[in-house]
This record gives structure tokens, sequence and C-alpha cells, in this order.
């Protein structure tokens, strides 16, 4: 008995040494795969990598798929630039930037994402037009592979087009409620890259804490960062552990962030959240308040009361001043302004708000906005949200002089949209919907949908502590369909931006329990952002799903085993 251990041991040992086939139905899955299994191509230890040592991008995916090959299967591939012999090749075509007639044409962002990945006899190659389509090869290439320590990998000859279906395709980690360190951020990004993702919304700001360095207002972090103690528990039954908590980002380390983000071929979208879920900036300048407080950085969950003056010239000046050094350390194109669950008693009592609606003239009209409904925020088109939205509309403008487009949630709505308000759609898609019918770009973002703090399995028992009401499993999130063509038309449509999941935290403070809602609700998401309608089928894609696990495991990540 015991030597049959011993031989069935050795049996599955050189099993696994031996040749193992690369997979391509990975998660996402790409556009086009056509294999022929006919034939292999196969890779073994000390076989090179070509690429254009020229182009840092090329020489920088070079090395990291050398690291995944590596990392994955133990066979250590060479760099060898030049090597016309090459098994891999990394290729930058040239875009052809005449179309038909000799038009210039310029490739849409999805376009730019686009790669070829083909093995032949010869070995194999990827190509693209961009930078970022070859990162994207080389990660399919990378999730081909069978995980073990590996003398050779057998590829099927294989001709592969992709490219994604949405130009945005996000993620966004609430540090407001709990703070995460600068080494899991990047593990947070690393974990995006796998599945295909290109935006990190990075929620800055919450009144439970403040993470963003102001140098011109270095008190704002460092008061505003700290709460004196935390609710414990599902609910907020107001029972505290009264230890305080605290951390915030230096600006160094958030372009650290940004350079780290950018390798991978991802955009850090940062918000601060304005002008509700303020109260940490207000315990800081309670002068800000429509009432002067004092105000504490908030120790419990839920939609606050005090917010900022809407009335009070220092508001916009505070905002500036943040804004600006926002803009000045993270380069993207987006900056998020928050604008959700501003609830607007204080503004309706205030003389100084009050006073604002008066001098602009902002008269309440009995409208009902779509999207509206929902925690703490006023509906419809009252003076009060009027005001929020020339906030809105002052910052566009301080935003648009820098560059930049402004990102709201769809409570922004309201008050009526600025010019080139970009509409973060989280109460349902109807904001969304309306938005796209005024010609303004759309994320979706619907809770039901794409709320990852929510408990994904349907027993509670079963998962840690979560967001307390509704389940977003896993089929759940797949099921999403952001483009609604009941109700939009084909322009409309092509103002939906892409998709994103939430991941809040106000009961998450750890790091494996980040990941454990993450995974594998991520892989579902990339599904719905990066495939066609077509292509999606949960069954299938629960099937390629262990493929995509055994890289989990690889690299360590703690995520939930049951999918449903
Ligand atoms: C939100 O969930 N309050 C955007
Ligand atoms: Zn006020």
């Amino acid at each position: 008995m015991k030597r049959l251990g011993i031989l069935l041991a050795i049996l599955a040992f050189s099993f696994s040494a031996f040749a193992q086939k690369a997979d391509y139905q990975i998660i996402p899955l790409p556009k086009q795969v056509k294999t022929d299994t006919t034939h292999v191509f196969t890779l073994r230890e000390g076989m090179s990598i070509a690429y254009d040592n020229q182009n840092a991008d090329c020489s920088r995916i070079a090395l990291f798929l050398q690291q995944w090959v590596e990392g994955t299967t133990g066979i250590h591939l060479r760099l060898a630039p030049k090597d016309k012999k090459a098994s891999i090749r990394l290729t930058l075509n040239k875009p052809a930037s005449k179309g038909k007639k000799g038009k210039t044409v310029q490739p849409t962002e999805q376009e730019q994402e686009a790669y070829q990945l083909t093995v032949t006899r010869g070995g194999i190659t990827l190509s693209a037009q961009q930078p970022v389509g070859l990162f994207r090869a080389a990660q399919t290439l990378r999730k081909s592979l069978p995980t073990g320590e590996l003398s050779t990998v057998s590829f099927p000859y294989v001709k592969i087009s992709d490219q994604p279906r949405f130009a945005y395709r996000g993620v966004l980690l609430d540090c407001g409620r709990h703070f995460f360190s600068i080494e899991f951020i990047k593990q947070f990004l690393d974990a995006m890259a796998l599945h295909g993702c290109n935006q990190f919304h990075w929620h800055l700001t919450e009144d439970q804490g403040w993470r963003f360095e102001v140098k011109a207002l270095p008190d704002l972090a460092a008061k505003g960062s700290i709460r004196e103690k935390t609710v414990i528990g599902p609910g907020n039954m107001r029972i505290y552990d009264n230890i305080p908590y605290g951390g915030y980002y230096t600006q160094d380390e958030c372009r650290d962030v940004v350079r780290y983000a950018a390798e991978r071929y991802i955009n850090v979208v940062p918000e601060i959240d304005m002008p509700g879920h303020m109260q940490s900036a207000l315990h800081v300048f309670p002068n800000l308040g429509c009432t002067g407080g004092p105000y504490s950085v908030a120790p419990h969950w839920g939609v606050m009361r005090e917010v900022l003056c809407g009335g009070n010239p220092e508001t916009l000046n505070f905002l500036k001043t943040v804004f600006g050094e926002l803009c000045d350390v993270f380069p993207s194109p987006y900056i998020h302004i928050g604008g959700d669950e501003c609830p607007k008693e204080r503004w309706q009592k205030c003389a100084k708000c009050q006073a604002k609606i008066k001098e602009l003239g902002l008269a309440s009209e009995n409208v009902k906005v779509d999207g509206d409904g929902g925690r703490g925020s006023q509906d419809g088109r009252s003076a009060e949200n009027k005001l929020q939205t020339y906030i809105n509309h002052e910052i566009e403008q301080f935003l648009a002089s820098r560059g930049r487009s402004l990102i709201g949630w769809d409570e922004i709505l309201a008050g009526g949209l600025t010019e080139n308000a970009i509409v973060m759609s989280w109460r349902g898609t109807k904001g969304g919907i309306a938005a796209a019918k005024q010609n303004h770009r759309v994320i979706m973002t619907p809770n039901v949908f794409a709320y990852i703090d929510h408990p994904q399995l349907k027993d509670y028992s079963k998962q840690p502590q979560t967001t307390d009401s509704y389940q977003v499993s896993c089929s759940k999130i797949y099921s999403f369909e952001p483009v609604v063509p009941e109700e939009l038309t084909e322009e409309q449509q092509d103002y939906i931006l892409g998709v994103q999941a939430n991941l809040w935290t106000e009961h998450i403070a750890f790091p494996e329990h980040a990941f454990y809602q993450l995974l594998p609700r991520l892989a579902s998401m990339s599904e719905v952002q990066w495939c066609s309608p077509q292509q999606k089928n949960f069954e299938n894609f629960k099937a390629r799903l262990p493929q995509l696990q055994k890289f989990y495991d690889k690299l360590g990540y703690v995520y939930c085993h049951q999918v449903e």
C-alpha cells in the first residue's frame, strides 16, 4: 500500500513536471479565439522574449511577461530584445493613421487597447498598435498558462483577436471608512490588471476620515483623518470600540500609486466627496458648516446631515484649494466630485445658504428627476439642489481650466447637470439613462448589480459580516446589461462609457476581507466590462473560473470559493 502511494506520488510529480497545455478559455473571454488543436508550439526553459528595448513600455511589458511566466510555471525565459529567433515576440505595429479616402481616423479607446496573440510553428507573437494592447496581450498569455513547476508548456496553435467592449472598466475602493496601506493598494491594482480593469476610483474622503494630504491645509489630513472611535457591529447600534483610528496618504504616496497604476495601464480617478460626506473636513474647519459646529470625525456610518455650507464663499475657496492640489497629484482626465447623499435640512434653515439662493435667483420647481430617491438626499429640482448644481458648476469650470472633466454620483442630476458632467449611476440605472438622454457621459454602477460590499452568498452565516442587506452574487453581477436599447437610441448608447464595481468599506477593515469581497465577483464584473452580450454565458463563465482561481491561489489572494 505504501509503495503504491509512493508510485502515485512519483507519477503525479512527473505528470506535473511534464508538458501541460495552455488554455485560452480565460476570463474575461477574448473577443475571438480560433484554435487549431492539432498542432502545438512547445515553450521551454531558456527560450527568449524579443521586444523593442528602445521603447520603455515594451521593455517593462517584456519584464512583466518574463516574471509572470516564471511565477506561474517556473520556466525561466531570457529577455533578448534583438533575438530574431525568439520564441515570444512583442511587436508594436504602426497605427493605421489614414482611413479610407486618406482621412485621418482616430481609434476609439477600445481600439487602442486591441491586440492579437498568435501561436504558430515559429512561436508566440503578441502584437498591438499601442503598448496598452501589448500589456493586455501579455496578460492573456499569462492567464492561458497552466500553473505548477513545469518543464514545458504546449500551446495549441491559435489566433486571438481581442479588444474590450467598454472604454471605462472601473473598481472603487473606499479608503475613507477604512484606511488601506499603499502596499495593499498596489495588490488591489495588480488584481484589477489581472481582470482587464483600467480605472481605479479612489474614494479618498469621507465623514469618517480625510485621507488625502493637502499641503496648503496641513491640519486637514493631520486632524481630519482621525476618528476617536468606531462603531461596532452590522447596524448602527452606537456601541463603539473606543480605539482611535486613522491614516492618510501623502502626496508622494499618491504619486507612487499613480505611477504604479500607470505601469499597469490603470488610470487613478480620485474622489473628493462634496458637499455631503464632509464631516471630517468640518471637524477641522467648522466655519465651513452651516451651524459652525463643533463637529467630530464621524465614528459611525450613515448619511450625515452636517454638510458644507453652500452659501459661504469660503466653501468654494476651500474646494478650489483641495481640487487644485488633487489635480497636481493625479493626472486623470476625470476628477470625481462625489455629490451623493447631501441632505439639505441645514441649507433650508441656513441664512447664508438662503441668501445665496436668493442672490442667484434659484427657484424651486415642481419637477421630478429620474433617479431620485434613497438615502437622505433631497428629491426634485429644489432651490437647494440647484445651489448644489451652482457649486458643481464652479468646480466644473475650475477643473476645466486644468483640462479635466467632472464625474459625480447621480444625485447631481437633481439640481440640473452642469455642461460636461459625467454621471455615475448608482441608485439603479435610471439616473444613467436620464443623463445619456441629455447627451451626458455615464458610468453604470447600479447598487443591486455592482455593490460588492454586499454579501455574495445567500447564507449570511457562511461569510464575513458585510453590509447587511440584499445579496449581490456573482450571477447577479454577471446578468447586468449596462446598455439599454429599449430606453436609449444608438447614439445615446454611446454615452455609456462603461461599468464599475464599488467596494465600500464600512464593514471591511482588513485586506483579506477586502479581497474576499472582491473575488471572484470582479471576475464576473470583468466580463460585463469586457465582453459583448452575445459572448456571455454564466455556466460557461463558471466552467472557466477554476483556471483563474489557480492564479488567485498562486498569488495568495483570499477569495470566496463558493459561486452563486
Ligand atoms: C453611494 O453609494 N453613496 C454613491
Ligand atoms: Zn449654509
